[in-house]
Protein backbone atom coordinates (compact mmCIF):
# COMPACT_ATOMS: atom_id res chain seq x y z
CA UNK A 1 0.00 0.00 0.00
CA UNK A 2 1.19 3.36 -0.84
CA UNK A 3 0.06 6.57 0.54
CA UNK A 4 1.03 9.81 -0.69
CA UNK A 5 2.03 12.41 2.14
CA UNK A 6 -0.81 13.79 4.31
CA UNK A 7 0.08 17.81 3.27
CA UNK A 8 -2.14 18.63 6.89
CA UNK A 9 -0.52 16.61 8.87
CA UNK A 10 3.39 17.44 7.45
CA UNK A 11 2.60 21.26 8.15
CA UNK A 12 1.63 20.55 11.23
CA UNK A 13 4.62 18.81 11.82
CA UNK A 14 7.38 21.63 10.74
CA UNK A 15 5.76 24.21 12.75
CA UNK A 16 3.22 22.92 16.11
CA UNK A 17 5.96 22.29 18.67
CA UNK A 18 7.74 25.77 17.16
CA UNK A 19 5.32 28.54 16.48
CA UNK A 20 4.83 30.20 19.88
CA UNK A 21 0.95 31.21 18.72
CA UNK A 22 -1.38 28.28 16.68
CA UNK A 23 -3.61 30.28 15.48
CA UNK A 24 -4.78 26.90 13.34
CA UNK A 25 -5.87 24.30 15.77
CA UNK A 26 -8.54 22.16 15.64
CA UNK A 27 -8.94 21.46 19.04
CA UNK A 28 -9.56 22.79 21.98
CA UNK A 29 -7.32 24.33 24.83
CA UNK A 30 -6.22 20.98 26.69
CA UNK A 31 -6.05 20.67 30.55
CA UNK A 32 -2.91 19.42 32.64
CA UNK A 33 -3.15 15.93 33.78
CA UNK A 34 -3.66 17.32 37.86
CA UNK A 35 -6.62 18.97 36.45
CA UNK A 36 -8.08 16.03 34.55
CA UNK A 37 -7.98 13.93 37.58
CA UNK A 38 -9.51 16.10 40.02
CA UNK A 39 -12.79 15.89 37.63
CA UNK A 40 -12.43 11.78 38.52
CA UNK A 41 -15.48 10.08 40.45
CA UNK A 42 -14.50 8.14 43.11
CA UNK A 43 -14.40 4.89 40.62
CA UNK A 44 -12.18 6.75 37.93
CA UNK A 45 -10.14 7.70 40.37
CA UNK A 46 -9.88 4.02 41.84
CA UNK A 47 -9.17 2.33 38.39
CA UNK A 48 -6.73 4.97 38.15
CA UNK A 49 -4.39 4.81 41.09
CA UNK A 50 -4.88 0.38 40.66
CA UNK A 51 -4.38 0.48 37.01
CA UNK A 52 -2.12 -2.50 35.71
CA UNK A 53 -0.17 -1.99 32.41
CA UNK A 54 -1.10 -5.32 30.41
CA UNK A 55 -2.65 -5.71 27.24
CA UNK A 56 -6.66 -4.57 27.37
CA UNK A 57 -9.40 -5.60 25.96
CA UNK A 58 -9.13 -4.82 22.18
CA UNK A 59 -13.04 -3.68 21.58
CA UNK A 60 -12.13 -0.77 24.75
CA UNK A 61 -12.37 -1.06 27.87
CA UNK A 62 -16.25 -2.20 28.93
CA UNK A 63 -17.10 1.07 31.19
CA UNK A 64 -15.64 3.18 28.69
CA UNK A 65 -17.70 1.73 25.76
CA UNK A 66 -20.82 2.15 27.94
CA UNK A 67 -19.94 5.82 28.62
CA UNK A 68 -19.43 6.18 25.11
CA UNK A 69 -22.45 4.67 23.88
CA UNK A 70 -24.26 6.77 26.26
CA UNK A 71 -23.63 9.78 24.28
CA UNK A 72 -25.77 8.26 21.23
CA UNK A 73 -30.02 7.66 21.79
CA UNK A 74 -29.77 3.79 19.90
CA UNK A 75 -26.29 2.27 20.26
CA UNK A 76 -25.55 -0.44 22.55
CA UNK A 77 -21.98 -0.67 24.34
CA UNK A 78 -21.15 -3.81 21.81
CA UNK A 79 -21.75 -0.98 18.84
CA UNK A 80 -19.01 0.92 20.09
CA UNK A 81 -15.69 0.03 19.05
CA UNK A 82 -12.53 1.81 20.59
CA UNK A 83 -9.65 2.97 18.61
CA UNK A 84 -6.19 4.85 18.81
CA UNK A 85 -7.83 8.39 17.37
CA UNK A 86 -9.99 9.10 15.29
CA UNK A 87 -7.50 8.47 12.71
CA UNK A 88 -6.71 4.86 13.30
CA UNK A 89 -11.07 4.72 13.09
CA UNK A 90 -10.67 5.92 9.10
CA UNK A 91 -7.76 4.06 8.88
CA UNK A 92 -9.73 0.37 9.57
CA UNK A 93 -12.74 1.04 8.26
CA UNK A 94 -12.20 2.61 5.32
CA UNK A 95 -10.08 -0.26 4.72
CA UNK A 96 -12.19 -2.77 5.37
CA UNK A 97 -14.91 -1.33 3.13
CA UNK A 98 -13.30 -0.40 0.95
CA UNK A 99 -10.70 -3.45 0.44
CA UNK A 100 -14.08 -5.65 0.41
CA UNK A 101 -15.25 -3.99 -2.97
CA UNK A 102 -12.16 -3.06 -4.51
CA UNK A 103 -12.65 -1.18 -7.58
CA UNK A 104 -16.47 0.25 -5.88
CA UNK A 105 -16.58 3.95 -5.53
CA UNK A 106 -16.06 6.27 -2.68
CA UNK A 107 -18.33 9.61 -2.21
CA UNK A 108 -16.68 12.23 -0.03
CA UNK A 109 -17.04 15.36 1.11
CA UNK A 110 -14.68 18.27 0.05
CA UNK A 111 -12.41 19.99 1.03
CA UNK A 112 -11.66 17.37 3.87
CA UNK A 113 -9.02 16.04 6.70
CA UNK A 114 -7.01 14.20 3.84
CA UNK A 115 -7.02 10.29 5.74
CA UNK A 116 -11.12 10.69 4.65
CA UNK A 117 -10.51 10.31 0.84
CA UNK A 118 -6.88 8.75 0.80
CA UNK A 119 -7.24 5.55 2.66
CA UNK A 120 -10.46 4.99 0.63
CA UNK A 121 -8.52 5.50 -2.41
CA UNK A 122 -5.54 3.49 -1.48
CA UNK A 123 -7.70 0.84 -0.39
CA UNK A 124 -9.02 0.91 -4.13
CA UNK A 125 -11.56 2.66 -4.42
CA UNK A 126 -12.08 5.21 -7.02
CA UNK A 127 -13.29 8.89 -5.75
CA UNK A 128 -16.24 11.00 -6.24
CA UNK A 129 -15.65 14.47 -4.36
CA UNK A 130 -18.66 16.34 -2.97
CA UNK A 131 -18.07 19.72 -3.07
CA UNK A 132 -18.69 22.46 -0.47
CA UNK A 133 -18.33 25.40 -2.15
CA UNK A 134 -17.32 29.05 -0.35
CA UNK A 135 -20.00 30.75 -2.40
CA UNK A 136 -22.86 28.37 -1.33
CA UNK A 137 -21.63 29.15 2.28
CA UNK A 138 -20.43 25.58 2.62
CA UNK A 139 -23.88 23.71 2.18
CA UNK A 140 -24.59 20.52 1.94
CA UNK A 141 -26.23 19.78 -0.94
CA UNK A 142 -28.10 16.13 -0.60
CA UNK A 143 -29.04 16.49 -4.54
CA UNK A 144 -25.93 16.26 -5.52
CA UNK A 145 -24.73 13.46 -3.16
CA UNK A 146 -27.54 11.44 -4.65
CA UNK A 147 -26.18 12.35 -8.40
CA UNK A 148 -22.64 11.29 -7.06
CA UNK A 149 -23.92 7.41 -5.63
CA UNK A 150 -24.83 4.61 -7.71
CA UNK A 151 -25.01 1.05 -7.32
CA UNK A 152 -20.79 0.69 -7.14
CA UNK A 153 -20.96 3.38 -3.99
CA UNK A 154 -19.27 1.17 -1.19
CA UNK A 155 -18.74 4.09 1.01
CA UNK A 156 -19.89 7.32 1.55
CA UNK A 157 -18.08 9.85 3.97
CA UNK A 158 -19.21 12.79 5.61
CA UNK A 159 -17.96 15.04 8.06
CA UNK A 160 -20.39 17.60 9.68
CA UNK A 161 -19.52 19.79 11.72
CA UNK A 162 -16.98 19.71 8.75
CA UNK A 163 -12.93 20.69 8.72
CA UNK A 164 -12.08 23.17 7.84
CA UNK A 165 -14.95 25.09 7.15
CA UNK A 166 -16.94 24.69 10.68
CA UNK A 167 -20.11 24.13 8.60
CA UNK A 168 -23.11 21.66 9.35
CA UNK A 169 -26.46 21.72 8.08
CA UNK A 170 -29.56 21.98 9.74
CA UNK A 171 -30.85 18.27 10.92
CA UNK A 172 -32.98 17.74 7.94
CA UNK A 173 -30.47 18.75 5.37
CA UNK A 174 -28.15 15.88 7.73
CA UNK A 175 -30.77 13.37 7.31
CA UNK A 176 -31.81 13.58 3.92
CA UNK A 177 -27.99 13.03 3.32
CA UNK A 178 -27.92 9.77 5.40
CA UNK A 179 -30.97 8.70 3.16
CA UNK A 180 -29.19 8.90 0.01
CA UNK A 181 -25.79 6.57 1.89
CA UNK A 182 -28.81 4.08 3.29
CA UNK A 183 -30.85 4.47 -0.33
CA UNK A 184 -27.42 3.52 -2.60
CA UNK A 185 -26.75 0.81 0.21
CA UNK A 186 -23.48 2.23 0.85
CA UNK A 187 -21.82 2.34 4.18
CA UNK A 188 -22.05 5.99 5.95
CA UNK A 189 -18.89 6.97 7.54
CA UNK A 190 -19.96 10.03 9.63
CA UNK A 191 -16.96 12.00 11.09
CA UNK A 192 -18.78 13.82 13.94
CA UNK A 193 -15.31 14.61 15.81
CA UNK A 194 -16.10 18.47 16.29
CA UNK A 195 -19.77 17.15 17.19
CA UNK A 196 -20.46 18.75 21.16
CA UNK A 197 -19.49 22.05 20.83
CA UNK A 198 -22.27 24.00 19.43
CA UNK A 199 -22.23 27.66 20.20
CA UNK A 200 -26.08 26.73 20.71
CA UNK A 201 -26.51 23.43 22.03
CA UNK A 202 -29.96 23.87 19.73
CA UNK A 203 -27.69 23.33 16.80
CA UNK A 204 -26.52 19.76 17.30
CA UNK A 205 -27.28 17.57 15.28
CA UNK A 206 -28.56 13.96 15.52
CA UNK A 207 -25.44 11.24 15.36
CA UNK A 208 -25.53 9.32 11.85
CA UNK A 209 -25.59 6.30 13.85
CA UNK A 210 -28.95 6.88 15.34
CA UNK A 211 -30.85 7.84 12.39
CA UNK A 212 -29.74 4.73 10.66
CA UNK A 213 -29.06 1.36 11.67
CA UNK A 214 -26.17 1.02 9.21
CA UNK A 215 -24.36 4.25 9.60
CA UNK A 216 -21.24 4.61 11.82
CA UNK A 217 -20.81 7.45 13.38
CA UNK A 218 -17.05 9.05 14.43
CA UNK A 219 -16.23 10.02 17.66
CA UNK A 220 -12.78 11.55 19.39
CA UNK A 221 -11.56 12.55 22.76
CA UNK A 222 -9.21 14.90 20.30
CA UNK A 223 -11.45 18.24 19.31
CA UNK A 224 -14.34 19.30 21.74
CA UNK A 225 -12.75 17.80 24.07
CA UNK A 226 -9.34 18.68 24.14
CA UNK A 227 -7.86 15.71 24.95
CA UNK A 228 -5.63 14.90 21.64
CA UNK A 229 -2.40 13.61 23.75
CA UNK A 230 -5.22 10.80 24.86
CA UNK A 231 -5.15 9.35 21.26
CA UNK A 232 -8.89 7.65 22.10
CA UNK A 233 -11.21 7.64 19.30
CA UNK A 234 -14.52 5.09 18.61
CA UNK A 235 -16.68 3.94 16.01
CA UNK A 236 -20.33 3.72 17.18
CA UNK A 237 -22.59 1.92 14.91
CA UNK A 238 -25.65 -0.50 15.19
CA UNK A 239 -23.98 -2.86 12.24
CA UNK A 240 -22.40 -5.39 14.82
CA UNK A 241 -21.06 -7.39 11.56
CA UNK A 242 -19.47 -4.46 10.03
CA UNK A 243 -17.93 -3.55 13.39
CA UNK A 244 -16.67 -7.39 13.66
CA UNK A 245 -14.96 -6.92 10.63
CA UNK A 246 -13.25 -3.65 11.69
CA UNK A 247 -12.11 -5.14 15.12
CA UNK A 248 -10.37 -8.09 13.13
CA UNK A 249 -8.22 -5.25 10.70
CA UNK A 250 -7.77 -3.72 13.99
CA UNK A 251 -5.38 -6.86 15.25
CA UNK A 252 -3.20 -5.57 12.40
CA UNK A 253 -2.96 -1.84 13.66
CA UNK A 254 -2.72 -1.58 17.61
CA UNK A 255 -4.84 -4.52 18.50
CA UNK A 256 -5.55 -2.96 21.75
CA UNK A 257 -5.39 0.52 23.50
CA UNK A 258 -3.57 2.68 25.58
CA UNK A 259 -4.04 1.38 29.27
CA UNK A 260 -3.70 4.72 30.73
CA UNK A 261 -5.41 6.64 28.01
CA UNK A 262 -8.80 4.78 28.34
CA UNK A 263 -9.35 5.39 32.13
CA UNK A 264 -8.49 8.94 31.83
CA UNK A 265 -10.88 9.19 28.42
CA UNK A 266 -13.76 7.40 31.02
CA UNK A 267 -13.00 10.46 33.87
CA UNK A 268 -13.14 13.19 30.69
CA UNK A 269 -16.58 11.70 30.06
CA UNK A 270 -17.66 11.33 33.10
CA UNK A 271 -16.99 15.07 33.46
CA UNK A 272 -18.07 16.02 30.44
CA UNK A 273 -20.38 18.90 31.31
CA UNK A 274 -18.10 20.64 32.92
CA UNK A 275 -15.11 19.60 30.26
CA UNK A 276 -17.49 20.85 27.11
CA UNK A 277 -18.96 23.91 28.58
CA UNK A 278 -15.60 25.39 29.81
CA UNK A 279 -14.43 25.13 26.16
CA UNK A 280 -17.47 26.15 24.63
CA UNK A 281 -16.73 29.24 27.38
CA UNK A 282 -13.58 29.87 25.76
CA UNK A 283 -14.94 29.84 21.83
CA UNK A 284 -17.82 31.85 22.94
CA UNK A 285 -15.01 34.40 24.22
CA UNK A 286 -12.62 34.34 21.55
CA UNK A 287 -15.66 34.79 18.97
CA UNK A 288 -16.19 38.05 19.35
CA UNK A 289 -12.59 39.19 18.56
CA UNK A 290 -13.12 36.90 15.32
CA UNK A 291 -15.59 39.45 14.42
CA UNK A 292 -14.36 42.47 15.16
CA UNK A 293 -10.86 41.39 13.66
CA UNK A 294 -13.21 40.55 9.91
CA UNK A 295 -15.37 43.39 10.26
CA UNK A 296 -11.98 45.41 10.37
CA UNK A 297 -10.44 43.75 7.11
CA UNK A 298 -14.12 43.45 5.35
CA UNK A 299 -12.72 43.67 1.68
CA UNK A 300 -9.75 42.11 2.11
CA UNK A 301 -10.37 38.68 4.14
CA UNK A 302 -14.38 37.06 4.91
CA UNK A 303 -15.39 34.10 6.32
CA UNK A 304 -18.66 32.04 6.82
CA UNK A 305 -18.83 32.40 10.64
CA UNK A 306 -19.46 28.83 12.51
CA UNK A 307 -21.95 27.81 14.41
CA UNK A 308 -20.11 25.07 16.02
CA UNK A 309 -16.46 24.08 16.80
CA UNK A 310 -13.19 25.93 16.76
CA UNK A 311 -12.57 26.18 13.32
CA UNK A 312 -13.38 28.15 10.19
CA UNK A 313 -11.98 28.62 6.55
CA UNK A 314 -11.49 32.52 5.61
CA UNK A 315 -10.53 33.65 2.60
CA UNK A 316 -8.18 36.55 1.92
CA UNK A 317 -9.33 38.09 -0.52
CA UNK A 318 -5.99 40.10 -1.40
CA UNK A 319 -3.76 39.73 -4.15
CA UNK A 320 -1.21 37.31 -1.45
CA UNK A 321 -1.15 33.81 -1.34
CA UNK A 322 -1.88 32.06 1.35
CA UNK A 323 1.01 30.02 1.55
CA UNK A 324 3.16 33.24 1.07
CA UNK A 325 1.40 34.74 3.57
CA UNK A 326 1.14 31.96 6.36
CA UNK A 327 5.10 31.04 5.66
CA UNK A 328 5.85 34.90 6.71
CA UNK A 329 3.23 35.63 9.51
CA UNK A 330 5.14 32.18 11.45
CA UNK A 331 8.47 34.12 10.54
CA UNK A 332 7.59 37.47 11.15
CA UNK A 333 5.38 36.94 14.34
CA UNK A 334 5.64 33.29 15.60
CA UNK A 335 1.80 32.80 14.83
CA UNK A 336 1.04 29.63 13.01
CA UNK A 337 -1.56 29.66 10.13
CA UNK A 338 -2.77 26.94 8.12
CA UNK A 339 -3.30 27.93 3.77
CA UNK A 340 -6.07 26.33 2.30
CA UNK A 341 -3.22 24.73 0.09
CA UNK A 342 -2.67 21.52 2.53
CA UNK A 343 -6.15 20.69 1.48
CA UNK A 344 -5.66 21.05 -2.48
CA UNK A 345 -8.14 23.93 -2.19
CA UNK A 346 -7.79 26.54 -5.12
CA UNK A 347 -9.66 29.48 -2.89
CA UNK A 348 -6.80 31.39 -1.59
CA UNK A 349 -8.21 30.45 2.25
CA UNK A 350 -6.86 29.68 5.20
CA UNK A 351 -7.95 27.34 8.39
CA UNK A 352 -8.40 29.76 11.43
CA UNK A 353 -8.23 27.91 14.88
CA UNK A 354 -10.39 30.02 17.93
CA UNK A 355 -10.01 27.17 20.51
CA UNK A 356 -7.61 28.63 22.46
CA UNK A 357 -7.08 30.84 25.20
CA UNK A 358 -4.28 32.86 23.81
CA UNK A 359 -6.98 33.52 20.63
CA UNK A 360 -6.87 36.96 21.27
CA UNK A 361 -2.88 37.88 21.24
CA UNK A 362 -2.34 35.41 18.32
CA UNK A 363 -4.91 37.51 16.15
CA UNK A 364 -3.41 40.78 17.68
CA UNK A 365 -0.35 39.29 15.90
CA UNK A 366 -1.84 38.78 12.96
CA UNK A 367 -3.59 42.45 12.61
CA UNK A 368 -0.20 43.49 13.38
CA UNK A 369 1.25 41.71 10.42
CA UNK A 370 -1.80 42.15 8.05
CA UNK A 371 -1.34 45.59 8.86
CA UNK A 372 2.45 45.66 7.44
CA UNK A 373 1.50 43.60 4.51
CA UNK A 374 -1.83 44.48 3.22
CA UNK A 375 -3.02 47.89 4.22
C1 LIG B 1 -12.26 15.63 10.49
C2 LIG B 1 -11.20 14.91 11.25
N1 LIG B 1 -11.30 13.59 11.42
C3 LIG B 1 -10.38 12.89 12.09
C4 LIG B 1 -9.30 13.51 12.64
C5 LIG B 1 -8.27 12.69 13.39
O1 LIG B 1 -8.40 12.89 14.75
P1 LIG B 1 -7.28 12.37 15.77
O2 LIG B 1 -6.09 13.23 15.54
O3 LIG B 1 -7.82 12.60 17.08
O4 LIG B 1 -7.02 10.95 15.48
C6 LIG B 1 -9.14 14.88 12.51
C7 LIG B 1 -7.96 15.58 13.09
O5 LIG B 1 -7.64 16.69 12.76
C8 LIG B 1 -10.12 15.61 11.81
O6 LIG B 1 -10.04 16.92 11.63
Amino acid sequence: MRMPEFELERYFARHEFDAPYLLSSSNMETVRMDGLLDLADDEGRRMWENLSLGYTEPQGHPLLREEIASLYETVPPEGVLVFSGAEEAIFALSSVVCGERRGGRAAVVWPAYQSLYEVARSAGAQLDLLELRHEDGWALDPDALEDLVGPSTGLVALNFPHNPTGAQPDAETFSRAVDVAREAGATLLSDEVYRLLEHDPADRLPAAADLHEGAVSLGVMSKSFGLAGLRIGWLATRDLDLLRRVAAFKDYTTICNSAPSEVLALIALRAKEEILGRNLGIVLENLPHADAFFEKWRGTMEWTRPRVGCIGFPRLLADHPTDRFAADLVEGEGVMLLPGGVYGHPGNHFRLGFGRRDFPQALERLDRFAERRLA
